[in-house]
């Protein structure tokens, strides 16, 4: 699970070698820590509309080192290019040139995020094309950035503002450490609602969340994380895992329900354990998930139907009973495990990437559901992430595979738990039916 390369080329002769010889230079990436600030240095605020002089006095009343102007030769934390009034393709090149001239002034793992209207709720095929423009702009600029810096960016729907709460709580997510792996990525804001943490270090106080597969990798990442971010946990995985998950439930002082998700009455167990416990569930993440990879040539129903059962048809039915129940919380908060292989395919998974794209599509028929509860619901993507499961591929397949993205390294089980901490708050409240991709922005596929 460890990567030596980044390791080696980060300093002294290494760092040397990897230059004359021109091979990847992966930097090691800021990540969140309690008590560190949002992001080191200036943050600059580009943009000319009274949603970008809104949004920059939200970030000066965060007491975020705030700038209008570039100063000449000035290290930046952050650009935020803000092109919410874009009517014509023409209306591009002020904003954005503006902002290029800065782009060597950006500190190493600094930020650059663009804040821009989604380009289905224009109304003008000029401003539609403007607006998608933005998408092209951010993807390819994201991938000329070095140095751990990424570029990501929050697009507004109809009934979103620069300084809703979701866009705020979105630009906090990709300001921090908490989004070191996701790049080249959008989040769409599709309503007002959602609420900003009193406290910025505990989003999850006062919630009561469900881990599944939580007992090792990824899901014990989530639930480390979520209980740091204030939340109380009740972890799920397979009685075969039953001391895994008891050591899990122990260190995150939360309690431990040994259950196979795929079970016909699982939801209702959940519901039960948690009823019985807290008296209520804020918080799902489906995180368990299983691959049995073959060629489709070569698969039989043994392995199709297993992956199918696990990765997808048992959300379904969880989600069925928990939707049905009266103490699925108030703003109740699903969040789902999906896969890049299931937006991008990939060789020997037809039935991994057919379950997880499943997720994607379970995800966005439900939103509306669960958003007459008041509620939302999301996926997470994780890319090339250093568990288990991927220390067991061969060594060329591997490198290979965790250095095609933009920051040239595999992610952190935490990196993906930050993401579904983030979509778990209320911060995100006003984000539902998304699907987020931590994969340093894959360079192959989708
Ligand atoms: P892992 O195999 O290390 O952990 C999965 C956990 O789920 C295990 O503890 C397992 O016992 C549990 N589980 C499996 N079947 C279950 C069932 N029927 N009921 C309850 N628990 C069950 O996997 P990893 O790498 O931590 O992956 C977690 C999630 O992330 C999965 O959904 C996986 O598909 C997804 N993912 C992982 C990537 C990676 O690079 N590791 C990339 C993309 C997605």
């Amino acid at each position: 699970m460890s990567d030596k390369y980044t390791r080696f080329v980060s300093h002294g002769l290494g760092k040397d070698i990897a230059k004359r010889l021109g091979l990847p230079q992966p930097v090691a990436l800021r990540r969140h820590e309690p008590g560190r600030p949002l992001i080191e240095g200036p943050v600059l605020v580009q943009g000319s509309t009274s949603g970008a002089d809104d949004l920059a006095a939200t970030l000066l009343a965060w007491n975020l080192d705030v700038r209008r102007h570039a100063i000449p030769k000035e290290k930046l934390g952050a650009i935020i290019l803000v092109l919410d009034e874009l009517a014509h393709p023409g209306d591009l090149e002020k904003p954005v040139l503006t902002a290029a001239a800065s782009l060597r002034d950006l500190a190493p793992n600094a930020r650059v995020i663009t804040v821009s209207r989604t380009a289905d709720s224009a109304t003008e095929p000029a401003a539609a094309a403007a607006r998608q423009g933005v998408d092209g702009l951010l993807r390819s600029l994201a991938k000329e950035l070095r140095a751990g810096a990424t570029g990501n960016g929050v697009l507004l729907a109809d009934g979103a503002r620069t300084t809703s709460p979701a866009t705020l709580g979105a630009l906090r997510f990709f300001l921090s450490g908490r989004s070191a792996f996701v790049d080249g990525q959008f989040l769409t804001v599709s309503s007002g609602a959602g609420q900003l943490p009193d406290d910025v270090e505990k989003p999850l106080a006062g919630k009561v969340a469900v881990v599944t597969g939580a007992a090792r990798g990824i899901g014990a990442a989530i639930a480390r994380t979520l209980y740091r971010d204030g939340a109380t946990l009740i972890l799920v995985d397979i009685p075969a895992a039953g001391d895994h998950l008891a050591e899990v439930a122990n260190e995150v002082h939360g309690t431990a329900l040994q259950l196979d998700i795929s079970r016909n009455d699982a939801g209702q167990r959940i519901i039960d354990h948690a009823a019985t416990r807290h008296g209520r569930l804020d918080i799902l993440i489906h995180n368990a998930g299983i691959t049995r990879d073959k060629l489709l040539a070569n698969m039989d129903a043994g392995r199709w139907n297993s992956v199918i059962a696990v990765n997808i048809a048992a959300q379904l039915r969880i989600n069925e009973a928990l939707l049905a129940s009266e103490h699925f919380g108030d703003a109740p908060r699903i969040v789902s495990v999906a896969s890049t292989s299931g937006i991008a395919g990939n060789r020997g998974q037809t039935n991994y990437a057919a379950s997880k794209a499943g997720v994607i599509g379970m995800v966005r028929a439900t939103a509306a559901l669960i958003g007459e509860r008041g509620g939302s619901i999301n996926a997470v993507a994780p890319g090339f992430i250093e568990t288990e499961m991927t220390a067991r591929i061969p060594f060329a397949t591997r490198e290979v595979a965790r250095r095609l993205n933009s920051l040239q390294q595999g992610g952190q089980p935490g990196d993906v738990a930050e993401a579904i901490a983030f979509l778990a708050s209320d911060a995100a409240g006003g984000i539902s039916g998304e699907v987020l991709r931590v994969c340093g922005q894959n360079l192959v596929g989708a």
